[in-house]
């Protein structure tokens, strides 16, 4: 007999009701489309395969959340999005890429990140972080006070800017407009290690169910990847071990502070999109080969971005332009029968998109058989490209963006208690 009493949601600091089961379950799973069905990522189980994508907001008070960031990121989770990744956070104050970004490099930065966490949690949602350093493109001011024909303006020391201590592998500059940056010492490197170590374990302490590293889009980490900036001669430059050895020493820390239920992201370009120069640079083939020392390291899953290091990339940009490469490394993971989950990101918004990147149990074509591993094309012609989908800009244009593919896919999904009555009806045109 079901009971008139409101269950409330358990471990949250004040009343609300539970949401049972959480917005954007499908209530029928086993007909669900992949999509829609639930995966589980070490002790985290998401119910539906969307994910928030990273999105900084340059809103922050010296590092700190405000209500700016409360009202923003808690829409998603009460629109059933099962996972939303708290945007760039900076692990050291020189590693923002603007005085307004957030940041977790000292305790009082805690506790507005944990009020954004119970309420994510309080909707039966799950809450990520990415944890950043900026390197070469910090210290810029918000991009939407940089005119159109510039790529960045630096903020001056007036205006909170750092420019005169930018880090970076090689006192390589992005673009104009940006700051010189200092070569980083072994010193330098330590403490950023151990600042990305500080911020995971702060991050435990919000309440975090998810870390994802950036190591994407000309940041930090993507500095040291790419031979086109790092010159170094050390044992952090020159072969593919070198480039790597930061990102894996700030794997290996993160891994020693957080639970081992934890599941753990890395955030990669997978190319600069520089290949066309013939000049060595960060490409596919690196990425593959990344991907595949990254299960051994403690890592769950590989977010497939692309470009931003450098201004003279050559993209050709159609809709699946950054999903297909998500698929080229989900294939050659697959092939080794390594246990790497995939995301793909860009471009991705409408419904039909989102479904069949993720689908399984495509059909198998002539001569193949389930037991071959691999996977083969569907009518359309793709495997399946990824295992989650992170979306960005359509969330910010639409925070039911799921709920909305939902409907479109005939998948019935549970609603928000408070929202039901406003639930489209099956058929519904919309
Ligand atoms: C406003 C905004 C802020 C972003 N900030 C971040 C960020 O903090 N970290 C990150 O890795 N990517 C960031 N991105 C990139 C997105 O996460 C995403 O990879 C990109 O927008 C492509 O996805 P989309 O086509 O769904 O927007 C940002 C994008 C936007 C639009």
């Amino acid at each position: 007999m079901s009971s008139n009493f409101h269950k409330p949601a358990p471990n949250i600091p004040y009343w609300t009701p539970a949401q049972i089961p959480p917005a954007g379950t499908a209530l029928d799973q086993a007909s669900a489309p992949t999509l829609f069905k639930p995966i589980k990522i070490r002790s985290v189980e998401l119910q539906n395969r969307f994910v928030v994508s990273p999105m900084c907001q340059y809103s922050a008070d010296d590092g700190h959340v405000t209500d700016w960031h409360f009202g923003h990121l808690s829409k998603f989770a009460i629109y059933g999005t099962p996972l939303t990744i708290i945007e760039a956070t900076s692990v050291t104050p020189n590693g923002r890429i603007t005085p307004e970004d957030v940041g977790l490099w000292k305790d009082s930065q805690i506790a507005g990140l944990k009020r954004i966490a119970d309420f994510a949690h309080s909707q039966g949602q799950k809450i990520g972080i990415q944890l950043a350093h900026a390197g070469r493109k910090a210290s810029t001011v918000a991009p939407w006070l940089v005119p159109d024909d510039c790529p960045g303006v630096l903020a001056r020391p007036e205006e909170g800017g750092w420019g005169d201590n930018v880090w970076a592998p090689s006192p390589i500059k992005y673009t104009d407009g940006f700051a010189d940056p200092k070569p980083m010492t072994i010193e330098d490197i330590k403490t950023l290690v151990q600042a990305f170590k500080d911020a995971a374990r702060r991050s435990v302490e919000v309440g975090v169910d998810v870390i994802e590293i950036h190591g994407a889009h000309g940041y930090l980490l993507t500095e040291f990847l790419s031979p086109l900036s790092n010159k170094r001669n050390d044992d952090y430059g020159g072969s593919f071990e070198n480039r790597t050895r930061l990102l894996f020493e700030i794997i290996e820390a993160i891994r020693s502070v957080i639970p081992k239920t934890m599941p753990l992201f890395v955030r990669i370009s997978a190319t600069e999109w520089m290949e066309w120069t013939g000049e060595p640079s960060w490409d596919l083939e690196q990425s593959i080969r990344l991907a595949k020392l990254l299960p051994a390291a403690g890592v769950d899953l590989l977010d497939v971005s692309s470009g931003g290091n450098t201004e003279n990339a050559k993209i050709n940009v159609y809709p699946y332009y950054q999903v297909d490469l998500a698929g080229k490394i989900r294939e050659a993971i697959r092939k080794d029968k390594l246990n790497l989950l995939i995301g793909a990101v860009g471009l991705i918004t409408n419904a039909e998109m989102a479904r069949s990147i993720v689908q399984e149990g495509k059909l198998l074509s002539e001569g193949a058989t389930a037991n071959d591993g691999a996977e083969v094309a569907d009518d359309s012609g793709q495997i399946t490209q990824a295992d989650i989908v992170l979306v960005a800009r359509q969330y910010l244009r639409e925070p039911q963006f799921n709920l909305r593919v939902a409907h479109e896919l005939g998948v019935d999904v549970k609603w928000p208690n408070q929202y039901l009555k406003a639930k489209w009806r099956k058929g519904q045109k919309i």
